[in-house]
């Protein structure tokens, strides 16, 4: 399938996790880009990448013309270019009936989220939202247990995506970071829309619950900064549960810090995204267990998202890969993919920034509970 990406130039932070998780089951092969914000490196890069010079192109809007000039244009489009530009390019390629996925936060705002929402469903295109770490076999083995009630009714959720790379005060004129707490570029949220956003997408993966209200305190622990940079939200959910998220930029010491644990009335289990071949589940009055990735025990859905044998670390790329795998699936119109099609869709994306904006009105009214559908 021919497959094409927008953002992801040399030096992104994403585009290379992409690439290689795209290409992992040998199905997608990268063949267009507009890939730089800078049109001639961006063209540089994608021959380097070994796409034809006729479509490496100078930006988004080239390649749109150039693809749908094509009979054997791309069928699927990655857009992996900074926050405030997803509405405009993911819109555009859905609109002219191009399948797409797109990184996280969806939008800005929830209006773009509803209006891209709008475009795809009247496309009837595939769509997906890259929360890539509900790719991994393990968030598939914790929301088939819980699903199938090993856990009992789920009553808590806690989740955590804590990192400590932001804690310099003096690190305001790294770019990498800058845009990140500057509301022009990163809207009313950083951490929460960063890397909160991926905690509550998992929370709700996980549980099959939807979150629908959220009580939050946003701090900043480099008072300097316009955006928050550390958040604390307690979560309702639709199925009864109730949820904590801690999410931080100045976690000194913690590398990448994403967990969730969820507790139930018959167990608990926990997973790290560090250590993600393996689930610490506890079923009420014995021992603990760890359930390891590829063990043939575990769920079917476990299982199929699963490349290698139990025992070697598998890990984001196979992951993201698991999220291409279930799309390519869908764009085939079939399970041809990943033996289902649970992907993050433009549903999730547009809870998820509704999720943020609900967090942001609470914290902007000393932490008061705001419902999702009120935002
Ligand atoms: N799902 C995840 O786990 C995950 C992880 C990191 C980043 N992200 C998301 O991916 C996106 C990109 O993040 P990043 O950290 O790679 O950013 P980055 O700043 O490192 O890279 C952005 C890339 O996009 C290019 N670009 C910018 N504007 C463009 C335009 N109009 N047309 C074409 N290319 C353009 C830049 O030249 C650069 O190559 C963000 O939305 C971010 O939230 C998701």
């Amino acid at each position: 399938m021919q497959w094409g990406m927008i953002g992801g130039g040399a030096g992104s932070q994403i585009g290379n996790a992409h690439r290689v998780s795209a290409h992992i089951d040998a199905r997608l092969r990268l063949t267009a880009g507009a890939l730089d914000v800078d049109p001639d490196a961006g063209k540089r890069f994608g021959m380097e990448l070994g796409i034809d010079e006729s479509r490496a192109y100078g930006n988004w809007q080239e390649m749109l013309a150039g693809e749908l000039a094509r009979e054997d244009r791309v069928e699927l489009v990655t857009v992996a270019t900074p926050n405030n530009t997803h509405y405009e390019i993911a819109g555009a390629f859905a609109a002219k009936g191009f399948n797409v996925l797109c990184e996280k936060p969806l939008t800005m705002s929830v209006d773009e989220a509803e209006k891209l929402r709008r475009t795809v469903d009247a496309s009837g295109k595939v769509f997906a939202t890259n929360f890539g770490y509900s790719g991994y076999p393990m968030a598939y083995q914790a929301r088939e247990m819980i699903r199938n009630g090993d856990l009992g009714d789920i009553r808590v959720v806690f989740a955590e995506f804590a990192h400590g790379f932001h804690a310099l005060g003096d690190d305001q004129d790294n770019p990498r970071v800058r845009w990140r707490y500057d509301p022009a570029q990163a809207g009313v949220s950083s951490i929460t829309a960063d890397c909160g956003i991926h905690a509550l997408h998992m929370a709700q993966f996980m549980t099959g619950q939807k979150i629908t209200e959220i009580a939050a305190h946003f701090d900043r622990g480099v008072v300097e900064r316009q955006l928050e940079d550390d958040a604390f939200l307690a979560l309702r959910l639709d199925g009864g549960a109730v949820g904590r998220l801690w999410t931080s930029a100045i976690a000194t010491g913690q590398v990448h810090g994403f967990g969730i644990r969820v507790f139930g009335s018959k167990g608990g289990l926990r997973w790290h995204q560090e250590f993600p071949n393996q689930i610490y589940f506890s079923p009420i009055g014995e021992p603990t267990r760890i359930l390891e990735r590829g063990d043939p025990a575990l769920y079917e859905k476990a299982q199929l998202a699963s490349r290698i044998a139990i025992g070697h670390a598998e890990g984001m790329f196979g992951a993201f890969g698991n999220i291409y795998a279930a799309v390519f699936g869908a764009i085939r119109g079939d399970d041809s993919g990943l033996g289902h099609n649970d992907f993050p869709s433009v549903e999730d994306g547009v809870d998820m920034v509704r999720a943020v904006h609900a967090a942001t009105k609470s914290a902007q009214n000393n932490g008061a509970w705001t419902k999702l559908n009120d935002v």
